[in-house]
Formats: C-alpha cells, sequence, structure tokens
C-alpha cells in the first residue's frame, strides 16, 4: 500500500458508532464530514491550487512522459513513479482525505484531456463539500430502504458514486454485513454512465480503491459492470432507481443531436438551442422510481430562464419540486469554470397526477456544503418562472407570482415605452462600421452607452474602441430611433451590482440626430417612448436601476442576460404614484410602489407561443423581428 492510501486510510477510519447511523443521519454526517471529514478547516487552498498549476504548466510533459490521462492519474494513485512531476504532484496531495484527493485527481485528467475535450464533454467537476450538500438532499430517498438503487449518468471521476457508495456499505456493516459482502452489495445497487472511455475507467479504480481503503476489500470484475462507458442520451437502461443523482453536461447542444433524438425533449426542445443538461434531466426522470428522487447540480438558468420553460413544465408533468437551493459561490466553483449553479430535488410522481401546485423548500448551499432553508415557494404549473433567492447581502424571496389587477400594475407598454433590440450584429455587419462619420452614417450606440452610474454616454467612455458609427442598407432605415429613449444593457456580468441597467438618451444627443436617428448595437435594448409617456425616460431608468426593480427583475430572470420578453411583462409601479422628484429619497419611495404589487409577472395569455417568438430575438446572433407577432405587435412591442 502506497504511503498516500495509507495515510488515508487512517484519516478516514471513523468511530463504529457511524455504521450505525441510519442513512438520512449518515447523510447528514457525510455533511458534516465536509467540515470536518474533507478537513476543510485543514484544508489550505493554495496547496490544491498549487497543484493544479503543475498540472496545466506541465501537461505537455506530462502526456509525454505518460501516454494518456489515465496513466498519470493511476501514478498519482498508487504513488510507483520515476517521474518528477508526477511525485511532486503526489506530495501536493499527500494528507487530504480521500474525496479531496479523488477530485483533484479527476480534476487533473480534465486538465490534461485539453481544452477542446473538456468542453465537449463539460468535463468539470463537483467538489466534495457540494457533492455532501447533494447526497444530504438525497437522503430522504435512501432512507427507509433496505438497498436502495442509486444511478449516476455522468458519472465522470465519481464524484457521488464514491461517497455514496461509502456510506451505502457502511450501512449494510451497521446492519452486520461483512465487509466483503457490504462492498459487493453496495456494488450491485449503484450504476454509473460515463461517456469518456478513461473517465469511466478512473471512475471503476477510485471506486475500488475506496473500497480498498476503508474496508479492506479488493474488488475485481464486479466494480468493472457499475460504471458503463455509454453515452446517456441513447443508452437503454431495464431498470429504474431509488435516486439518480449527478452534475450532467451543460452547453447548447447546436447540431450535435439528430433532431429526432431533440424531439424526446418534448417542450423542452428549443432546437440548436436546447441544453444538454435539459435532456439529461428528462432522460433521467424517466429512470426514476415512482416516489423516487432526483438531485441534480444544475446551472440556474432554467429556474426561471424564459428558455426553459417548456422544460419546467415537463418536469411538473413527471414530479414535484422537493427542493432548490442557490450554491452560494459564484466564482471557483468548478476548475476552470464559472457557473452560478443551484441543486435541484424532485420527487417522481407515485402515478400519472399530471401538473399541480406545489410548495417546494428554498435554501442556500455555501462553498463548504452547508445547507440554510430559507422558506417556501411554489411552483406554477404553465411554464412561468419558478423561483430562487434573490441574492443580496442577506438572501431573500421574492415571490415570482402573477401580478394582480386588483393591486394596480403597470408595464412599460402602459408607461408609453415600445422595446426594441439593438439590431446590428457587429460579426455580419463588419463593412457597415465606421469609426469616423461619413455621409448617410447613423451614430451607433452600444451597451457601453449604459454608464455604471446610470448615465449616458454616446461614445462609451474614453477606453471603448467600438465604431460608433454604421451605414444603413437604405436611407431610412425602419429600426432607427429618433424619439426619447431609454438604453438598457442586454447582457449584465458578476462585477455589476445590478441585473438591470437603464441610462436616458441624452436630449442634446437626440436633438443632433432627430432627422435620421441612431441605431444600436445588438447587446443593448432601447425602450422608446411613443407619443405621450407617462413616465420621462430620466425617471424610467432610475425606477429600473432602483434596486426594488433590480430584485424582482432577478427573481425570475435566472441569468445574465436581460431577456426583453421578462422586461416587458414586469409590474412596473402606478405611474401616478410615482415620486415627482429624482431626489435622494427617490430609492426608499420607489420601493413603496413596487411593495404596492403584489407579483413581479405580468400575466400574458398564452404566454408560451409568445414567450417563443420574442424570444429568439433574445439570441444575440438572431435578429428575427418581434413585430412578426401580431399579439406583441398589440402590446407595442417592435
Ligand atoms: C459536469 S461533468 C460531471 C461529472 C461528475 N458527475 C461530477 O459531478 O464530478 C459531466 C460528465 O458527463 C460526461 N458526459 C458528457 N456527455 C455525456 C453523455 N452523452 N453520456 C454520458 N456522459 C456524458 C462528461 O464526460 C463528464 O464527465
Amino acid at each position: 500500500m502506497s504511503d498516500m492510501q495509507s495515510r488515508a486510510r487512517t484519516q478516514r477510519t471513523l468511530p463504529a458508532s457511524d455504521f450505525r447511523l441510519a442513512p438520512a443521519r449518515l447523510a447528514n454526517r457525510l455533511n458534516g464530514e465536509c467540515r470536518g471529514g474533507v478537513n476543510l478547516d485543514q484544508i489550505e487552498p493554495t496547496r490544491l491550487l498549487q497543484f493544479l498549476n503543475v498540472i496545466r504548466r506541465s501537461r505537455v510533459q506530462i502526456l509525454a512522459e505518460y501516454s494518456t490521462p489515465l496513466a498519470f492519474c493511476d501514478a498519482l494513485l498508487n504513488g510507483r513513479t520515476s517521474s518528477r512531476i508526477a511525485s511532486k504532484a503526489a506530495t501536493l496531495l499527500a494528507g487530504y482525505s480521500s474525496d479531496l484527493r479523488d477530485y483533484q485527481v479527476a480534476s487533473a485528467y480534465a486538465l490534461l484531456m485539453g481544452k477542446h475535450r473538456r468542453k465537449e464533454l463539460s468535463a468539470y467537476f463537483t467538489p466534495p463539500a457540494l457533492t455532501a450538500a447533494a447526497i444530504a438532499a438525497a437522503a430522504p430517498f435512501l432512507a427507509g430502504r433496505a438497498s436502495p438503487s442509486i444511478l449516476d449518468p455522468a458519472c465522470g471521476g465519481g464524484a457521488f458514486l464514491v461517497p455514496l457508495a461509502r456510506s451505502l456499505a457502511r450501512a449494510h456493516v451497521a446492519k452486520g454485513a461483512r465487509p466483503v459482502r457490504a462492498c459487493t452489495k453496495t456494488i450491485e445497487q449503484m450504476q454509473g454512465i460515463e461517456l469518456d472511455e478513461g473517465l469511466a475507467t478512473l471512475s471503476r479504480r477510485l471506486l475500488a480503491s475506496m473500497f480498498y481503503e476503508e474496508f479492506g476489500v479488493a474488488l475485481g470484475r464486479e466494480a468493472r459492470s457499475t460504471i458503463r462507458r455509454a453515452d446517456t442520451l441513447i443508452t437503454k437502461l431495464d431498470q429504474r432507481f431509488d435516486l439518480v443523482v449527478g452534475n450532467p453536461p451543460y452547453g447548447r447542444i447546436g447540431s450535435r443531436l439528430t433532431p429526432a433524438a431533440l424531439m424526446a425533449a418534448g417542450r423542452a426542445n428549443n432546437g440548436g438551442h436546447t441544453n444538454f443538461y435539459s435532456l439529461f434531466l428528462m432522460r433521467a426522470l424517466d429512470w426514476v422510481k415512482p416516489g423516487g428522487g432526483l438531485v441534480f447540480i444544475l446551472p440556474t438558468s432554467f429556474v426561471a430562464g424564459p428558455y426553459f420553460s417548456g422544460l419546467r413544465q415537463e418536469i411538473l408533468d413527471r414530479a414535484d419540486v422537493v427542493r432548490i437551493d442557490l450554491h452560494e459561490q459564484r466564482e471557483n466553483l468548478f476548475v476552470g469554470a464559472v457557473q452560478d449553479v443551484c441543486m435541484l430535488t424532485l420527487r417522481r410522481h407515485s402515478k400519472a397526477v399530471g401538473r399541480a401546485h406545489h410548495a417546494y423548500d428554498i435554501g442556500i448551499v455555501d462553498a463548504f456544503g452547508g445547507h440554510k432553508s430559507i422558506g417556501f415557494a411554489e411552483t406554477p404549473t404553465n411554464g412561468e418562472p419558478w423561483m430562487l433567492p434573490v441574492a443580496t447581502n442577506r438572501h431573500i424571496i421574492i415571490p415570482t407570482r402573477l401580478a394582480q389587477r386588483a393591486s394596480r400594475y403597470f408595464t412599460l407598454t402602459d408607461y408609453g415605452y415600445r422595446i426594441r433590440v439593438g439590431k446590428v450584429v457587429p460579426t455580419r455587419e463588419r463593412e457597415s462600421l465606421r469609426t469616423t462619420p461619413t455621409k448617410g452614417t447613423l451614430p451607433l450606440l452600444w451597451a457601453s452607452a449604459v454608464r455604471p452610474d446610470g448615465t449616458f454616454s454616446a461614445t462609451g467612455g474614453g477606453r471603448s474602441k467600438n465604431p460608433l458609427w454604421f451605414l444603413p442598407p437604405v436611407k431610412d432605415v425602419p429600426f432607427a430611433t429618433k424619439g426619447p429613449s431609454v438604453l438598457v444593457q442586454r447582457t449584465s456580468n458578476r462585477d455589476q451590482n445590478r441585473r438591470l441597467n437603464a441610462a436616458p438618451v441624452c436630449p442634446k444627443f437626440l436633438k443632433v440626430h432627430r432627422q435620421h436617428g441612431f441605431v444600436a448595437e445588438n447587446h443593448v435594448i432601447i425602450l422608446e417612448a411613443l407619443d405621450d409617456p407617462r413616465v420621462s425616460p430620466a425617471s424610467l431608468a432610475q425606477i429600473l436601476n432602483s434596486p426594488a426593480a433590480n430584485q424582482r427583475f432577478s427573481a425570475v430572470s435566472g441569468s445574465f442576460s436581460v431577456s426583453a420578453k421578462i422586461l416587458g411583462r414586469l409590474a412596473l409601479p402606478d405611474p401616478d404614484l410615482l415620486p415627482l422628484e429624482t431626489d435622494k429619497k427617490f430609492t426608499a419611495k420607489i420601493e413603496a410602489c413596487f411593495e404596492a404589487i403584489d407579483g413581479v409577472l405580468v400575466p400574458l395569455p398564452n404566454a408560451h407561443s409568445a414567450q417563443h417568438a420574442v424570444e429568439k430575438t433574445c439570441n444575440l446572433r438572431s435578429r428575427v423581428a418581434l413585430d412578426d407577432d401580431t399579439r406583441l405587435k398589440a402590446r407595442r412591442f417592435a
């Protein structure tokens, strides 16, 4: 046994009393271990980073010495190596718990596979603390079952399977099974699917090594059959599971699947825009036993994003939402990827009950895997956004239910504005872009025209190098704006405090360009005042920039892009009640005005089809005109 193995083994020995814990408490205990057993208090993050940096820096050399990422990972795990790099990397892993070591080894594999392949597979692995939180969420589906069955349909480096196997085997031992029987029984209860051959093998080895280190049991062929190398999206399984758990691949399908394969996703299918995780979710739900559970780590976008309205409906057709927990950590959660994620827990319907309103728990998972429940929400049944907590300095829940007329809400349309999305796509119209004005050019406004303080700058501030002029194909283009308006950035980023960033177009600028107008780049939403708006552009920009509007918008948006459709449905205060002065008390007064509205979005009959038409424009590369939708035309979208 290598030095590293024996140290890990000593470290992970738990008191015998642990084996007597019920599965639910075992999972809690496991969760607790993330603070203690995974030794987060003792983790030296710099050493973990150093390890990853060694792999990144020495990738070419490692692959020259070891023919495959798997061969290098093997060397790390068995400690038998004469390679200087492998020895250095192994030293940096020494002393950590086996879960953390396994996570680092799997991450090394991912870094070695190369950026392209990694992205293609979405090989970004779940850190042990988050895995433990997911296992704790899954505990109710394991508790009270003598031999619960478990599937991870995208098992990567075994981030979920290994700790779950440990917990199941301990439970068997606690009930009196001998270690060999406990381990073989556990293996029979679990299945993993992984597309990458090397990762599938790595999972098997990490699983086998856990059984050996912790139970002294050397499993051979048995571990092989637990994890299959296959494509989950086309695999047929003849079994259903008590629990399906995991972190599926994220990313748009693009043209990677046949239309027939996509059709299987039902309303979750958005053509090439469909996300891999939607398909995994649909497929995984089919493999859950009635009354069984699913716990997935997913991007937050599906909770409220308009693109995922169909997915939300498909989910509710099959299951109840038990919990949605937002992960607090936004940066450095996954190695090499920045992603807002949440944990979705579903319970598969016992019989075909169809979609129904029901309450679910909302909580927060912190960087250590700790969980805090912060309230309840209800699932709307018609594809409307679900609720996530809005991240403020204290997490709050904004009820995302539809606004009721009785509470007197108004929309941008009622305020006297229409919504346009900037039509100029620079990558397509490169030849029409100019850095200086020439005959026939129109000013081109970019998202940077909205300054962080909510003011307008046609040049986008001093540092912008964007071409500021556009030569339209014809003289009077219908998409030029000539009147008072407000610009809203179509995407926000993490560094911005607000989700909605708006600025009124300066009257002086409008005066200069009143004859031919201006155009906007595709990352800009233009709110154009119609004849006699009930709210001035300056006030409207301030309302949209207010914390109250931002929190409400965040609650129903779930992504960093600002949907024109959602913006058009945001329930706004009665213009007659708005403060007249944009003075220091404006924010507090606006907050009070918003509080009088009892919902966030305005109901839209036939929302699904309308949504489809509008949301096409939210694809930054697509410019399908909103004008095509007659119902929206009536609502003065442009
Ligand atoms: C986000 S990673 C998660 C891995 C692991 N469950 C974890 O949380 O650490 C997604 C995994 O799915 C695998 N994968 C991607 N497409 C797949 C497919 N069509 N079928 C099976 N596995 C797939 C990738 O190779 C990758 O290991």
